[in-house]
């Protein structure tokens, strides 16, 4: 089975509240688990990074209920690319609130700057780890 992954950031429409955030999870996961999708989702002041895999057409419905969300907008593709595993096998979505800035770091700036300086046969690979590199940080210090 083929599997793809994307990376990409946006920004809230308003401040969402826990019940919103927690309905959010909850539809999202529903419909991951059907079309077996898995990742994570980090959220810090407004800003959410998104990273997901799965197989190509469970991806394409799960990101178009996600493009169209009004829930956020400014959505900035950042990594799509073909893996050869799952990095989050178990986790429908994973979800975290971040208190800390390095994420917005992560989130655009850094994140492309990194890519550009990498030779472009590694560029995707290697931007994937950078994602991946930071949540579990992240997790670790939780
Ligand atoms: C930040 C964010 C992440 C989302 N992640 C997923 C997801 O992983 N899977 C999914 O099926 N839908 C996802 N969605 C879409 C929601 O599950 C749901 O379809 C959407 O929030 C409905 O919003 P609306 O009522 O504003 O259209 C996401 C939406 C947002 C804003």
């Amino acid at each position: 089975m083929s599997l793809e992954a994307i990376v990409y950031v946006s920004t809230a429409s308003w401040k969402p509240n826990q019940g919103e955030l927690e309905s959010l999870l909850a539809s999202a996961r529903a419909r991951n688990l059907e079309y077996a999708v898995t990742g994570a989702l980090i959220y810090h002041e407004a800003t959410f990074i998104q990273y997901f895999e799965g197989p190509p057409l469970g991806m394409d419905v799960v990101y178009g209920h996600i493009r169209h969300s009004t829930l956020h907008h400014g959505i900035i593709e950042l990594l799509r690319q073909p893996v050869a595993e799952r990095a989050f096998p178990n986790w429908t979505m994973g979800f975290t609130v971040s208190t800390d800035s390095p994420l917005l770091e992560l989130a655009t700036e850094k994140f492309l700057a990194t890519l550009r300086n990498l030779p472009p046969d590694r560029s995707g690979s290697d931007g994937r780890e950078l994602v991946l590199e930071f949540w579990r940080n992240f997790r670790k210090g939780r």
